[in-house]
């Protein structure tokens, strides 16, 4: 049970504090007139100037130049094992424009993209290479394309096998990396398919050294349709599979609409319709 008398309402709480700051404000004025208050303190000398304000960033979208996408492949794996998967794209794409461009990319933190790891925070949803990789096309592409250009990664990657990337020196494992296509962009998905084909735990280090040379071939792809977009030269190559666009063609906006998405129905629904 609350006690009534001890509870001030709204009203009575404002005007108690309002009186104890006016107190202290009238407190404060008299004590600086007789004299009691220091004078304010003289600023320190030998202090180094205030740092310039940065200048103003460009309007979206950033600037960009043709990038080296062996650089980012080689970026995107040494960033994965610095913080995983989406840090390790996202740092791959930035330090390549910050080479090539410079400004805005240099204030640009990169760390925000740890919390993909693992498909956000281990969580398993959306590879964190994806995440890292579609942030950075997203900022580098014109609104009424980017959608294409991000589409086309994700088609890509549920249809390739990986990982392509070998490193010179591997820092994970040095044992024999297998190859597997997961057919879907999920952390999950892609993970334990992997798995299966190698026969490796999803926690061993093989799997590591596979996520990060598969970080260097996701922030290689990324690099290189950018290349494409910014040259003229992109051209949609992924198409949705029969097997999918089939069942949107009743559940989908046309239909009954009741779901919405590119991925693979039958892999989650391997009994639907049977
Ligand atoms: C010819 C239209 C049509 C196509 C094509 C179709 N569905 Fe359906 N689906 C339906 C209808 C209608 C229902 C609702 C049935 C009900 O509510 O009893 C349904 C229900 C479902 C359900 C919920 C019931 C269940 O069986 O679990 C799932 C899941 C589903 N569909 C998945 C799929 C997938 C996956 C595909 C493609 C492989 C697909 N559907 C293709 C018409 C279709
Ligand atoms: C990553 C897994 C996953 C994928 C991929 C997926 N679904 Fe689902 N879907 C689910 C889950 C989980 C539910 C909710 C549980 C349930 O109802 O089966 C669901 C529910 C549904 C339902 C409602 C089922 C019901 O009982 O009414 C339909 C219809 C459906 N999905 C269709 C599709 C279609 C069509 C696709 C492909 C475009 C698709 N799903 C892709 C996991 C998935």
């Amino acid at each position: 049970m609350i006690d009534e008398k001890r509870v001030l309402t709204r009203e009575e709480f404002l005007k108690k504090a309002g009186k104890v700051a006016a107190g202290a404000v009238v407190g404060g004025s008299l004590l600086g007139l007789v004299g009691c208050s220091k004078p304010a303190a003289e600023p320190p000398k030998n202090e180094p100037p205030a740092p310039a304000a940065p200048p103003e960033p460009p309007a979206w979208p950033w600037p960009y130049k043709t990038l080296d996408v062996n650089a980012a492949a080689k970026g995107g794996y040494d960033g994965y094992m610095v913080s995983d998967c989406s840090y390790g794209a996202f740092h791959a794409l930035i330090s390549e424009l910050r080479k090539e461009v410079g400004f805005p990319y240099d204030y640009m933190p990169t760390d925000m993209f740890r919390f993909g790891g693992g498909g956000v925070a281990g969580w398993s949803t959306l590879c964190g290479a994806l995440i890292g990789a579609c942030a950075v096309m997203q900022l580098v592409v014109d609104e009424k394309d980017a959608a294409k250009v991000i589409n086309e990664l994700m088609g890509w990657y549920t249809e390739t096998a990986f990982p392509v990337f070998k490193p010179e020196q591997p820092k994970k494992s040095d044992k024999e990396i297998v190859q597997s296509v997961c057919g879907s962009p999920l952390c999950h998905v892609s993970v334990t398919k992997w798995c299966e084909v190698s026969g490796y735990k999803a926690t061993s280090a093989e799997r590591s050294e596979r996520c990060g040379r598969l970080t260097a071939d996701v922030a290689k792809k990324a690099a290189e349709l950018l290349n494409d977009y910014h040259a003229g030269k992109f051209a949609a190559k992924y198409v949705t599979p029969a097997s999918i666009t089939g069942c949107m063609s009743c559940h989908g906006k046309d239909g009954m609409d009741n779901t919405r998405g590119k991925m693979d129905c039958v892999q989650c629904h391997p009994t639907a319709h049977k």
